[in-house]
Formats: structure tokens, sequence, C-alpha cells
């Protein structure tokens, strides 16, 4: 299975600069074997994916609701995101589980309603520096994927550690191949042989410097990278630093 690129743009980007931004990405993709994937603010979602239809890149959303309708002001139910063109959302990230509360049971009842929705998630996992420091990251890691993920799981992992995101730290080659290698037991463990196929993405701090060694790592299914994907060369030169299969 080819690595998948996925470029989580936060909320960052008015209309225009985020339709450029996938306009130009778009325009470099030829020739990457990764799957590329971009995930604009909810509101940029139908734009980008009209600037996006026909290329080699697919756009998802950052968060949905569980819900697939109803009183939740301000939320956004799976099926708008896919009625606007997303294919993909990223769920439970950090800053969600940080800044909005999510814990992993919601998490888990949002990508229900992703999948339910034809949306395929992006699960993110991963351990403060506190717990790393405490020694707790593979027990942090372990009860988020046991608590976050429904069965059967059809989507991607990410392994995000939180003390490497927006921060510039990465975590070492070491760090994630352990990490990975630990994640893929789990899901081998609660998934069976299903469990060997799903992809787990590194993210935190990865850009166009440090992108071949990563996707280097076995176990290392692609990237979701933050900060650096909102610069179309350097989030393509991460893609090109992509194993094919
Ligand atoms: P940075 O690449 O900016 O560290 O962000 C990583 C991230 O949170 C992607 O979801």
């Amino acid at each position: 299975m080819p690595q998948l690129i996925a470029g989580n743009w936060k909320m960052n980007c008015l209309s225009a600069e985020a339709i450029a931004l996938a306009e130009a990405i778009a325009a470099g993709a030829s020739g990457i074997t990764a799957e590329l994937l971009v995930c604009p603010t909810a509101l940029h979602v139908a734009a980008v994916a009209k600037a996006l239809a026909g290329t080699a890149v697919a756009v998802g959303g950052q968060d949905c609701h569980q819900a697939t309708h109803g009183a939740h002001t301000g939320d956004i139910a799976a099926p708008m995101l896919r009625d606007a063109g997303a294919g993909w959302v990223i769920l439970g990230h950090s800053e969600r589980r940080q800044n909005h509360g999510e814990t992993d049971e919601l998490v888990r009842e949002k990508t229900v309603a992703a999948v339910e929705a034809g949306l395929r998630p992006i699960v993110c996992v991963g351990e403060t520096a506190d717990q790393r420091s405490g020694g707790q990251e593979t027990e942090v890691v372990g009860w988020q994927l046991a608590g976050s993920l429904p069965k059967p799981f059809d989507g991607v992992i990410a392994y995000e550690p939180v003390w490497a995101i927006g921060t510039g730290k990465t975590a070492t080659e070491q760090d994630v191949a352990v990490m990975h290698a630990f994640i893929r037991e789990e899901l081998v463990r609660q998934f069976g042989d299903a469990g060997q196929t799903v992809r787990i993405l590194y993210g935190g701090s990865v850009k166009a410097s440090n992108a071949v060694s990563l996707m280097a790592v076995p176990d290392v299914g692609g990237a979701l990278v933050g900060g650096a994907s909102l610069n179309a060369e350097e989030f393509l030169t991460i893609a090109r630093a992509a194993r094919a299969g």
C-alpha cells in the first residue's frame, strides 16, 4: 500500500489562500506515488474539493460530530463533510482532545459516524511530554487505541506525540519505530489479521528535512503534517520522500 501524506491545515488560510495552496499542491503532484490528502478547515472543504476535482489530491475534514444531524449549534456532521466533497476526516486530534475535552469514547462515536457517512477516518493518538517522561507512553497510547476505535475499524491511525506537535521537536526514528511496532501489535490484538494492514501515520514536526528518514522507519504508513503542509513545495517534498508501497 502506498504511504499516505496528509496535510492538516488546522485553523489556517482564508478561502483564496486555501484554494491557491490546493491548486499548487495538485499542480506539483505528478510523479508522486504517495496518496495525497489535504484537510482544510470545514468552511473550505467544498471550495478545495472543487479546486481539486479530477486531481490526485483528496480532501478531508478535521473533525465531525457523532450525530448525523440535529440541535448541535456550531457542529458539523459527517454526512455534511461527505456532501461537501470530503473523502476523509481527522478524528481525535490532540488539539481536540485537549481544547475540547474529547474522550476516547467520543472519538469512537465520531469514527463510527464518519464511516457510516462514507468518510475514511484518521484517528489520532499520542502521549504528552509528562506521560513520556514518566515512562507511560505505550500505556497511554494503548488505552487510546482500545477506547477510540470501533470494531471493525476501517481507517488509518496517526501517532502524534503531543510534545512533537508544532514544537519543531521530532520523535527519533527509534522512538517512532518502537511506538509504531507497539501500535501494530495492539491493532492485531484488537482486530486480528485486519490489524496488519491498517496504515499508521507519524505526525509531529514532519518537514522536508526529516521526511526521508521518518518515512523509511518500518511500519510508518505515511505522515500527518501540520505546519509544513501550508507550503506547497515543502509538502510536495515530504510526499516525494514517501515510499510507493
Ligand atoms: P506540526 O507538523 O505542525 O507539528 O503538526 C502536526 C499535527 O498536529 C498534524 O496533525
